[in-house]
């Protein structure tokens, strides 16, 4: 890898057992969780340095469904769907329906910034087994959710991987920051 050649990193909440969403993809406890210092966990600066975004269907939808502006206006958005007649409903969003090492290298040549794995499980599990992501930051929401969408569902490839960092903030969540071996 050159210097310059733009990573694809993870970059995702998660429950202490591994969840991202519960079973019906809804993700109150993510927002439970008091931060009366609006503290963001790292996710400005990290969005500053990406100019693309790789999510699965399901994710783009739930999205959507917030009912908020469209919060990621200057970058390019590769929506997963095997669906081949999906239509794109946000500025700069193309619908991708493969998705393997072609494909991935594809979007690192088209990039200038880095490449962000939105999610959700299905797409990082695949990303993983590809052997593409090059870094991973977890941010641990202390909640034990008992059942839900898993952040690495399927049989996920075994991977070691180094720790760059933790960080521990005071509302209780914890940033593990990784990078390929
Ligand atoms: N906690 C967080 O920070 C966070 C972040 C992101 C997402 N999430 C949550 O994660 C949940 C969704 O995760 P998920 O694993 O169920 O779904 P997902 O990965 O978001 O999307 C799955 C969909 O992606 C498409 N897809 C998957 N593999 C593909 C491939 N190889 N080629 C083409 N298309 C492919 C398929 O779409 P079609 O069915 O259209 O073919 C599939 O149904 C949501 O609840 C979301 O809220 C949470």
């Amino acid at each position: 890898l050159s210097a310059s050649k733009p990573q694809i990193k993870l970059f995702i909440a998660c429950s202490l057992d591994g969840y991202i969403a519960r079973e019906n993809n809804t993700l109150d406890w993510l927002h439970a969780l008091p931060n009366p210092k609006q503290l963001d966990y790292g996710y400005h600066s990290f969005l500053a340095e990406i100019d693309t975004l790789i999510m699965g269907r399901t994710t783009y939808e739930e999205i959507l469904g917030f009912g908020v502006d469209w919060p990621y206006g200057d970058c390019n958005i590769y929506v997963l769907s095997r669906n081949q007649g999906s239509q794109a409903q946000t500025p700069r969003t193309r619908f991708l329906n493969e998705l393997n090492k072609e494909s991935l290298e594809e979007l690192r040549r088209k990039s200038q910034k880095n490449i962000w794995i939105v999610g959700g499980g299905q797409i990082i599990s695949q990303c993983l087994a590809l052997g593409e992501v090059d870094e991973l930051i977890l941010s641990i929401i202390p909640i034990i959710l008992g059942d839900g969408i898993r952040l690495f569902p399927g049989q996920p490839k075994e991977t070691w991987l180094e720790l760059v960092s933790s960080k521990a903030f005071e509302t209780g969540v914890v940033n593990l920051h990784y990078q390929r071996q």
